[in-house]
């Protein structure tokens, strides 16, 4: 049987980011929620857990993603694991939205660091936040709360939203594609383009695929059980099979890269945008964004 190396940041980054980390605070945090009746908040039973998610230990957690010990350590970590700096990746994707967005979708959103951002941003925009962990919703909704901003989670998978057709104007995603599958980031892709309004554009935030075919130790530094397969692909291409245009990729500081789409004004099954006014409660408003929810 194959025994797993460890990785870089298992050898060399723990230690060091360990030092750095207020490791109690955190359990006190940790401990001052109780996940489970807060997750269920977010659970949905329509909801059905990818095999390809629930059988990795996502950054060598057991459990991934589907834990609260991931949904506590991921801001403290990623703070210093994204070069140069976790806000100026994540403020490039907010600079490069090119629509004037009404309602944005941002998918695999996590603990809603680029929600987050782009709420404030598009502070007229409704936004919303899919993801398909609930302890990392948990943890999204204690940020927003705390940010004062009026932002929904949704527990959910972003190959299949259960969202109605051309109801946002800019879906992105952020740090997730390097997490799944080829197949299902294109599959994702395919959702996006189901999802957006014609003119409407798609946003993907992550590593750069460039880079990590030249720099091969850059796949060792976490437990990333897809990385090899993001690094070997093109989002840029997945992109064009979905059937965006202007398909466009730009660095971000050489280790990461943002791809950005447009769905093309003519295509089959056009359906416009049906404006709302802007209101706290989504749900009330018959919003087509929340046509076909349960
Ligand atoms: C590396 S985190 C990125 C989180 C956040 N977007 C950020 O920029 O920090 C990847 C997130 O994608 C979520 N995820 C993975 N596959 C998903 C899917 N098919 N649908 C929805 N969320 C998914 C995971 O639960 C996790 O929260």
């Amino acid at each position: 049987m194959a025994v797993r190396q460890d990785t870089i940041w298992e050898r060399f980054l723990s230690p060091v980011v360990r030092l750095l980390i207020d490791e109690d605070g955190l359990q006190r945090y940790a401990d001052s929620i109780n996940w489970e009746e807060e997750c269920d908040r977010f659970r949905r039973d329509d909801v059905i857990i990818p095999s390809y998610y629930s059988s990795q230990n996502f950054h060598g957690i057991t459990g991934g993603y589907l834990t609260y010990g991931a949904a506590v350590t991921y801001d403290p970590i990623t703070q210093y694991v994204v070069p140069p700096n976790e806000i100026i990746v994540r403020q490039a994707l907010v600079d490069a939205v090119k629509v004037k967005p009404r309602r944005i979708l941002d998918l695999g959103c996590g603990t809603g660091s680029t929600t987050l951002m782009l709420k404030q941003a598009f502070p007229q925009a409704e936004v919303i936040g899919l993801d398909l962990s609930p302890y990392m919703l948990v943890r999204a909704e204690d940020k927003a709360k705390k940010a004062g901003l009026d932002i929904v989670w949704r527990h959910g998978n972003a190959e299949k939203t259960g969202l109605g057709d051309a109801t946002f104007d800019l879906v992105t995603a952020s740090l997730l594609f390097h997490e799944t599958p080829n197949e299902v980031s294109l599959a994702i892709l395919r959702e996006s383009f189901r999802l957006l309004v014609t003119g409407g554009q798609v946003l993907i935030l992550d590593g750069n695929q460039k880079t990590l075919r030249q720099l091969e130790w850059l796949n060792d530094v976490f437990e990333e059980p897809y990385i090899r397969e993001y690094a070997a692909g093109s989002v840029d291409a997945n992109m064009g099979a979905a059937g965006f245009e202007a398909v466009r990729s730009q660095d971000v500081w050489w280790i990461n890269q943002i791809t950005s789409g447009v769905k093309p004004i003519i295509t089959e099954n056009v359906r416009q945008y049906t404006a709302t006014s802007i209101d706290n409660n989504l749900e009330e408003l018959g919003s087509p964004a929340f046509g076909i929810m349960a």
